[in-house]
């Protein structure tokens, strides 16, 4: 996901209290961050928040930490972020959000609003995680439609490959999990070679989520999710938990 260039975009995160600017200070000190010890969660690639503000909501006892590489995108997460907060209740694309004559982003408030106490922001490219947690600081990590890369020489940028399950396993805490829903099939496949080769342990595997009782109880969606069901794609899911060696 790419917006267009949105030049307001890196003021306005910089300025939100739920954005962390400074990540790599929290190192080690999240729990001050958040005030409380509750576990962390974080999800990459959170594009515009709708599976991080429904999680958030739904599990006050964790707290969540979203990542996204650019700052347009992460720009439409802060204005989910405050509408709900504002009492918005549910956001229904574009329909309801306009930009007024200076480009500013107007969204239709009503519904009763949210706390959010347990969300926190990060523009940042994920191959940068371990800079930013400390060993055994997240105890899950969630890629949701991941870009596929389709050419090989791309592949090291994927995700699920195996160079960033070894970023991944620098932050995880001993039998800590990623979570990977997509409806491309050569990158899931990929992802089940990937974490094998890596001596990650295939704890789930569904190639259709939404027909699956057992996986799907619980299942929050994100937006690339509700787009690509509505098209009849079915949805996989995987759950990795870091391996031992
Ligand atoms: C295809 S979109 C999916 C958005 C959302 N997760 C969903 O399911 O609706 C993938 C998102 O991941 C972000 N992304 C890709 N690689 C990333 C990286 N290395 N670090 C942080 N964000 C990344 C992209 O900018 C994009 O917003």
């Amino acid at each position: 996901m790419r917006l267009r260039n949105i030049p307001r975009a890196n003021d306005v995160i910089s300025a939100h209290a739920a954005v962390i600017n400074a990540p790599e200070k929290q190192k080690g000190n999240w729990n001050e961050a958040f005030g409380n010890k509750h576990p962390i969660h974080i999800e990459i690639g959170m594009g515009k928040g709708q599976f991080l503000t429904k999680m958030a909501e739904a599990h006050p006892e964790i707290n969540y930490v979203g990542i996204e590489r650019y700052s347009s995108v992460l720009l439409r997460a802060v204005e989910r972020y405050d509408a709900l907060v504002a009492g918005a209740g549910e956001m229904r694309g574009k329909a309801d959000a306009t930009e007024d004559s200076s480009g500013t982003r107007v969204v239709e408030v009503s519904g009763a609003a949210k706390s959010l106490d347990n969300i926190r922001l990060i523009c940042m490219d994920a191959a940068c995680l371990a800079d930013v947690f400390a060993k055994g600081e997240v105890e899950k990590i969630y890629l949701n439609f991941s870009d596929p890369w389709p050419k090989a020489k791309h592949a090291k940028r994927r995700l699920v490959s195996k160079e960033f399950l070894t970023v991944f396993s620098k932050v995880l805490a001993s039998g800590g999990t990623v979570e990977f829903k997509t409806d491309n099939v050569g990158l899931f496949d990929f992802s089940l070679q990937q974490a094998k080769e890596a001596g990650w342990e295939v704890l789930a595997v569904t190639r259709d989520l939404h027909h699956d009782e057992v996986m799907s109880r619980g299942n929050v969606m994100t937006e690339y999710e509700e787009k690509f069901s509505m098209m009849g794609n079915p949805i996989h899911k995987g759950i990795f938990e870091i391996g031992t060696r």
